[in-house]
């Protein structure tokens, strides 16, 4: 197979910037040479969709997601000195239900083992290239680009901000001045002495918001016409566009900050319609017997799963009398966008992810066998599908990785995120 490589890129997006990817890793790479930070993202959508575009948000999340954010700088003197620091920890003191909230989410997971492990072997730029969705502000970069265009070591870097990953402050603080949405109908604006009022602006509320790190620019590697992370643009194409349903209407409902995904087996049933059939409800050994499992994507903004990584399986089995699949009696179908990584320039083995509205059936179809004790219909989750395999890889090619331990709880951890969204069983006759 594909020749040994070092644990290099974790996600599908590009194996090395020489490779077709390179675009993508190159271009914010100018612009922070240029020492203007990351503006690219004017011309991400493609014509058809451009007039959607919430033209004025997208220029504010342009100047709101300068990446590396610059320094906070001092702390503003009016403020309460308990809201002068800048770590979730700090906002916690106050914010307790937030902070909750965000804990549990996996933006404040975005520095976790796999990211580490993988960091371990990458030098200054390598890692800009990650932080800029992972860690994006310059206090959680352990190098920065000095004017002498080196990799240096950063002196405001803070080890807590940086394992917090995308924290309050990313998305909140610019120089120590809050920002935030609209106060709510009804409620008063409180944060006057403590630190300041926020600057309120709709952008908060905006898809545009969480288009900068959740969609690939334009320019960047397309396979079969889509970048490889191209969720902002499919939402544009999506009924919720329609309706008036933003990224925050389903992932921040009541502005909570859980930002569930496929990660959570209720927030991806509550995008989905299940249904099944079968022929017989005691399906009896050596005659006939017909199923169908229907999975429809009724209610997600964007493809079914949106990404890369996540595979959805479909399964219909007879199971022995050990609850064991009987292999000749076994049909799955599987639901991804699979690309092919050891082609240069990648290339799309497969898309059979569901727009919205669209659905997948599995049909079985078998002479009930005579080792048969019960028929299982069930659809099986793999959010980290891609990571998996990639850590699985990566630490059999390089058994002396300097980040072993991390990956392998990496690895673990892309396992204990499995689940089953659904699953019936009848018992054979
Ligand atoms: C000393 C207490 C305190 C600390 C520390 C604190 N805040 Fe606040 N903040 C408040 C209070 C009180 C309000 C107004 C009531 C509310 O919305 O919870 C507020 C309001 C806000 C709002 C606007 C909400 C609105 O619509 O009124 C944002 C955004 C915010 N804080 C962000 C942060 C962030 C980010 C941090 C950490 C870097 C932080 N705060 C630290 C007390 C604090
Ligand atoms: C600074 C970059 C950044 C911004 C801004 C951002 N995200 Fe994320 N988001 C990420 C990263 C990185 C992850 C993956 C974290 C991990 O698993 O390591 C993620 C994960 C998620 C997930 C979890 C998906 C799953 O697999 O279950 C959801 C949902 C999500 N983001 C929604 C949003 C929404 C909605 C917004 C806008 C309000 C937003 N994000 C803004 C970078 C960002
Ligand atoms: C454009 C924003 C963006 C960039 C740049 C980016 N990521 Fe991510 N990353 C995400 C999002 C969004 C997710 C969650 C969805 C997913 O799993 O694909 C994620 C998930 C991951 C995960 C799986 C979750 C976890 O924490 O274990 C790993 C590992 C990862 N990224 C590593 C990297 C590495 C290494 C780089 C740099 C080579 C990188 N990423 C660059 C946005 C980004
Ligand atoms: C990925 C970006 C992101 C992160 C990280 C984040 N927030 Fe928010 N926050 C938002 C957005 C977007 C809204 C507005 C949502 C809406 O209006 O639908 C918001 C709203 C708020 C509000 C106003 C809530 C209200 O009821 O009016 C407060 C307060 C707040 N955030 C505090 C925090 C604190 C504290 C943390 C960290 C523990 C945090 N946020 C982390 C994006 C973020
Ligand atoms: C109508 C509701 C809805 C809207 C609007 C919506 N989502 Fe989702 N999203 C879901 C549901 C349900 C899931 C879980 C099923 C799935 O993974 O597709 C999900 C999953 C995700 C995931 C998990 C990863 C994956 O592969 O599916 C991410 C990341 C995400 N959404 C980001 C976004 C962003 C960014 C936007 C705005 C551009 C957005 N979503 C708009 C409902 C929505």
């Amino acid at each position: 197979m594909a020749k040994p490589k070092p644990i290099r890129k974790g996600r599908p997006k590009k194996k090395s910037y020489k490779d077709s990817g390179w675009i993508y890793v190159v271009a914010p790479l100018f612009v922070l040479l240029g020492g203007i930070g990351m503006i690219g993202y004017i011309t991400i959508t493609k014509d058809s969709l451009s007039e959607k575009v919430n033209k004025e948000a997208r220029q504010w999340a342009i100047r709101h997601w300068q990446t590396p954010i610059p320094l906070q700088g001092k702390p503003i003197r009016e403020h309460q000195l308990l809201a002068q620091e800048i770590s979730a920890q700090d906002c916690r003191k106050c914010h307790i239900e937030k902070y909750e909230e965000w804990s549990s989410s996996l933006h404040s997971r975005s520095i976790g083992p796999g990211v580490i492990g993988q960091y371990l072997v990458f030098n200054g730029r390598e890692k800009s290239e990650c932080n800029i969705c992972h860690a994006p502000m310059t206090e959680q970069w352990e190098q920065t680009l000095g004017v002498d265009k080196e990799w240096n070591n950063n002196g405001n870097f803070n080890k807590v901000l940086f394992e917090e990953g995308i924290t309050c402050a990313a998305c909140h603080l610019r120089q120590h001045q809050r920002h935030g949405p609209p106060l709510k109908p009804g409620k008063e604006a409180l944060s006057q002495a403590l630190h300041g009022e926020p600057v309120r602006t709709p952008f908060f509320e905006a898809s545009e918001f969480c288009q900068s790190c959740h969609q690939h620019h334009a320019s960047t590697l397309k396979i079969g016409g889509k970048t490889v992370e191209n969720t902002y643009n499919e939402w544009l194409e999506s009924p919720a566009y329609e309706q008036g349903q933003t990224c925050q209407s389903c992932h921040m409902p009541d502005r909570r900050h859980f930002w569930k995904g496929i990660h959570d087996k209720e927030m991806t049933a509550s995008g989905v319609t299940i249904s099944q059939k079968v022929s017989s409800k005691t399906p009896e050994k050596g005659s006939s017997f017909d199923a169908s499992l229907t999975l429809e994507n009724t209610g997600t903004g964007h493809m079914f799963p949106t990404y890369t990584t996540p595979a959805v399986f479909l399964k219909a089995a007879f199971l022995n009398r050990q609850g064991e699949v009987i292999p000749q009696f076994y049909e799955e179908k599987i639901i991804q966008r699979r690309l092919n990584m050891d082609q240069n320039p990648w290339t799309e083995d497969f898309d059979t992810r569901l727009a919205p509205g669209q659905a997948v059936t599995l049909e079985f179809n078998r002479t009930v066998p005579s080792d048969a004790h019960q028929f299982k219909l069930w659809i099986w989750v793999e959010p980290d599908h891609f990571y998996e395999g990639f850590f699985r890889t990566s630490l059999k090619n390089d058994p002396n990785h300097k980040g072993l331990e991390l990956l392998k709880k990496a690895l673990q951890d892309t396992l204990d995120r499995q689940y089953s969204l659904f699953s019936k069983v009848w018992q054979v006759n």
